[in-house]
């Protein structure tokens, strides 16, 4: 059986098995032979490396998911049509690259985001071009705290503040407490940041 940390848990918990899924910038293919493992089936790995998609390969083949289809792509540039896209464990500003290379974006298609920097440049790129955030779900591995997002596509642009910038709709108190120790440093070049901290009760 695949154990998946906190942080790659809370990302398949948002997955939909039933889909077509495609796990983008995958490395080891931990995560989509652990939805394998849940009974998905139509899923892509793709990495934008050869390195990666190898230690993928020899995982596919060690955990027996064989239906794994894996494919060497930039981002989206050399993926089907997919109903669940993941892009996890890259900064804030490559995810929302990626996105924006995204030729198939439906109302049925669902983005899971796990931005491992600069979560506030994606969630204002994202309100920006129509997207919105369903839910965020926070998770801590490896003495770091991360928020994952739960991402649809309305077509209704919207300016956000920096408040939802920063915190998005993540209510867990370990991210929160990251995002206040972030903003008390930034505050030091924009104090108008120090307006926005948010209380950390449980
Ligand atoms: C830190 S790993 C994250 C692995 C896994 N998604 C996770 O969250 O544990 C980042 C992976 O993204 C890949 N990557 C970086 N830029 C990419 C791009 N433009 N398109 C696809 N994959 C990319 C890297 O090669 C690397 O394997």
């Amino acid at each position: 059986m695949i154990r998946l940390d906190e942080r790659l848990s809370a990302v398949a918990s948002l997955v939909r098995p039933d889909k077509r899924i495609c796990d983008v910038g995958t490395d080891h293919a931990l995560l989509p032979c652990y939805l394998y493992e849940q009974g998905a089936r139509q899923i892509i790995a793709s990495d934008v490396n050869e390195n990666p998609l190898e230690a993928a390969k020899a995982n596919i083949l060690k955990f027996g998911c064989p239906e794994i289809k894996l494919v060497l792509s930039d981002g989206l540039k050399n993926i089907p049509e997919c109903d669940d896209v993941i892009i996890a464990g890259m900064g804030g500003e490559l995810i929302a690259q990626i996105i924006s290379g995204c030729t198939f974006v439906s109302s049925d298609t669902r983005f899971i985001l796990q931005p491992m920097t600069k979560a506030e440049i994606l969630r204002k790129y994202l309100y920006s071009e129509g997207f919105e955030i369903i839910l965020e779900k926070g998770a801590y591995s490896g003495g770091k705290a991360y928020t994952v997002m739960l991402v649809k596509y309305t077509g209704e642009k919207r300016e956000i503040d920096n408040k939802f910038a920063y915190f998005g709709k993540c209510t867990d108190i370990r991210y929160i407490s990251k995002v206040n120790s972030q903003l008390r440093k930034l505050a030091n070049s924009q104090p108008e940041l120090l307006s926005i901290i948010r209380e950390e009760k449980p």
